[in-house]
């Protein structure tokens, strides 16, 4: 039997950068008929009703029907991790992230941590997450099969490295390749489940390393490939003592194969022109991680400059270095990194990237990120009275835009009234006293 759900549908028809905020599509009174995981008819409600008298209805009132959050950068194994205080990246990484890393080479453990990550991110409204795992196989293998288990879309990789890190933490160039190869065999194309070469970054990884997954992404071009490029200056100084042949901090990966139109490069904080240059010419896309940038203390990421050169831009909390699992918060963060570059960017363009623009970052816009016939459904439910504080602004609210940003700049998954995945109704955790 179809589900009818009923509320204000919100999505895109357009890129909002590029169109202005008309490339949104708002209807106040809006339907969405799903069956078999499917998006099958949008349209206004009393329309659909007539259409499809069978169906289940779920009416939700004066809530928002948005395409559920797509998170393009995340690491699930730095859950336990999240807010711990006061390092930047390379302290960061050593003191907190890779103790808590190296755990993971226990399955039960692993699986323990997949599970909780994503309860809290469907909690929080996101459909889709982009992750890294740790090095070792069975942290990928207890992600896909909690993801898998859940019927969600999902991507994540083998973390590669296999220098610059503790014992028990590193791998080496041949087991790289083969485990990743392994894995990418076993997951990428299972239901909904997508696998992502995935080097850490060039300074854990020798350049042998970075040769051989350049190897396996040119026998795997489908695949996505994602890292870490220019976070931080001292991160960036760091690198040109390890690679002191190489022009700037994406020539290392571009000279081992691993510059290509299918690469997903998160922060891309402190670019040269010849970076940008070279990224916006093979298409690549670059993700914003405005929590983490700021909670690590990276930099203000270029939106607006790097939407004008036309590259694919997604959205990601980043967490654990990233605060919070919110992508309203993390869309409140970009809000904020962009006011300090002295753009005030609209609500659409704030919605648009942890949706479409995220979708499109992992090359999944004709599947996910959009409300419209044919596209999975992965819908999640926003309630935009979800606070006293929040409530009592958008009562003021003069335009549907107006009544959707006091929920962007304070919401959290107290917003989150309903999440559905692969057409099924997600069963959220209560809500506590
Ligand atoms: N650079 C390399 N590894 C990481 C990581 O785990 N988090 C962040 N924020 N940056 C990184
Ligand atoms: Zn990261």
């Amino acid at each position: 039997m179809p589900d009818l759900l009923l509320g204000q549908t919100l999505t895109f028809a357009a890129d909002p950068f590029a169109e202005g905020p008309d490339a949104a599509r708002h209807d106040p009174h809006g339907a969405i008929l799903v069956q078999d995981g499917m998006i099958r008819a949008m349209g206004p409600a009393a329309d659909l009703r007539t259409a499809h008298p069978q169906a289940r209805v779920h009416d939700y009132g004066r809530a928002v029907l948005s395409a559920g959050f797509v998170d393009a950068h995340i690491h699930f194994p730095q859950t336990a991790i999240i807010a711990s205080w006061g390092k930047r990246l390379i302290d960061w990484l050593n003191t907190y992230t890779f103790p808590e890393e190296m755990r993971f080479g226990d399955p039960a453990y692993a699986t323990e941590i997949a599970a909780r990550t994503f309860d809290l991110t469907l909690a929080h409204g996101t459909t889709t997450i982009c992750s890294y795992a740790t090095i070792h196989p069975e942290s990928v293998d207890a992600f896909f099969q909690q993801a898998q288990a859940r019927g969600l879309r999902a991507l994540a990789g083998k973390t590669c490295m296999d220098r610059n890190a503790p014992d028990g933490l590193r791998d080496a160039p041949q087991s790289a390749y083969d485990d990743s190869k392994r894995l990418l065999e076993r997951w990428h194309g299972q239901d909904r489940l997508s696998y992502v070469i995935t080097p850490r970054f060039s300074p854990t990884s020798s350049p042998e390393q970075l040769e051989a997954l350049g190897a396996l992404w040119a026998e795997h071009p489908h695949c996505l490939m994602q890292t870490h490029l220019s976070e931080q200056v001292d991160e960036i100084a760091w690198l040109r003592s390890l690679y002191p042949q190489a022009r700037d901090y994406l020539d290392t990966y571009e000279s081992f194969g691993l510059l290509g139109p299918n690469g997903l490069y998160g922060h891309a904080i402190h670019l040269e022109p010849r970076e940008i240059d070279r990224l916006a010419e093979v298409d690549a896309a670059v993700v914003h991680c405005p929590t983490s940038n700021t909670f690590i203390g990276s930099g203000l990421f270029d939106l607006a400059g790097l939407k004008t050169r036309g590259l694919r831009v997604g959205l990601a909390t980043d967490t654990g270095g990233g605060s919070s699992f919110s992508m309203l918060r993390t869309m409140a963060a970009a809000y904020e990194v962009a006011q300090l570059r002295g753009e005030a960017l609209h609500p659409a363009q704030l919605w648009w990237l942890a949706t479409a623009g995220s979708a499109r970052s992992l090359r999944l816009q004709d599947r996910i990120g959009t409300l419209a016939p044919g596209m999975e459904a992965d819908i999640v439910v926003v309630d935009l009275e979800s606070t006293p504080a929040i409530a009592q602004r958008a009562a003021r609210a003069e335009s549907f835009w107006e009544a959707l940003f006091p929920t962007i700049m304070m919401g959290d998954d107290r917003a989150i009234r309903a999440v559905w995945a692969g057409g099924q109704k997600v069963t959220l955790p209560p809500a506590t006293e």
